[in-house]
């Protein structure tokens, strides 16, 4: 039976369906690596608990993490500070514990669940920084209801960041890059802006020399194809 029967995914109540994906095998039994589905949401409010070696770290939430390419070498390169690499592919998310397990990284755990369900999965100021980097532009009209970043969610997200906490956004599609200016203008009473770059590798000399985690697996690609990175900085209010 389907899950839209049910509760939407926005709602409380929303279940997870059992998954017959391959990769849902796979990330059973790996400790403390990885989470999956409902068990995402175990920790509400005790994310903490996820890094015992390092309970009082800064807390960064990737969201749409993919394979952890930036969640993983962030971990390593701050080893004080605790990640959370978060993305709904199974495999994507498979291929990130594997880096992490490889590296022995204490700091690093990854859930593989749905972006939406960020308010069931973070309590209150929680999260020191969020990071969204290059989410699915949903590019035609029909669409962009699925888009991640709205004003709505903008309002829904503050409360879960720590007074002051950064969410730092880059995305190479202009269409989107104007939809979140607005959705941002809407919900100024949550934000501050701190800054804005429609170019943000403009004036580095070799962009293409950047690595992880400077840029990502996308943006790498992007920077190849010479296509224009936006970029944006905002503080939580709260
Ligand atoms: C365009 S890719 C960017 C990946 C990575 N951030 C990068 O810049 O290389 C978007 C990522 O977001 C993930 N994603 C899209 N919608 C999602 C959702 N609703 N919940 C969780 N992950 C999602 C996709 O699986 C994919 O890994």
């Amino acid at each position: 039976m389907s899950e839209k029967l049910f509760f939407p995914i926005n709602h409380p109540d929303y279940r997870y369906p059992v998954s017959k994906n391959v990769y849902w095998g796979k990330l059973q039994g790996l400790g403390r690596t990885v989470f999956c589905d409902q068990q995402t949401e175990a920790f509400r409010g005790r994310a903490r608990e996820l890094f015992p070696s390092n309970p009082s770290g800064a807390l960064t939430v990737e969201i749409g993490c993919n394979a952890g390419h930036v969640t993983v070498e962030s971990a390593v390169q701050s080893p004080q500070q605790n990640f959370i690499g978060i993305d709904w592919k199974f495999k994507a998310i498979f291929r990130g514990v594997e880096k992490g397990t490889k590296k022995d990284l204490k700091n690093l755990v990854f859930f593989r669940a749905h972006a939406e369900r960020i308010p069931f999965i973070f309590g209150l100021g929680e999260i020191d920084r969020l990071n969204l980097y290059f989410p699915d532009p949903w590019p035609k009209k029909a669409q962009m209801k699925n888009r991640f970043l709205t004003a709505e969610r903008l309002r829904v997200i503050a409360p879960l960041m720590k007074s002051g906490g950064l969410f730092h956004i880059k995305t190479d599609h202009r269409g989107y890059f104007e939809w979140m200016i607005q959705a941002i203008q809407a919900s100024l009473d949550c934000w501050e802006v701190m800054s804005v770059n429609e170019d943000l590798h403009r004036h580095h000399a070799a962009p293409h020399l950047l690595t992880f985690p400077e840029v990502t697996l996308f943006e790498k690609l992007f920077i190849k194809d010479r296509i224009p990175i936006h970029e944006i900085w905002l503080k939580a209010r709260v």
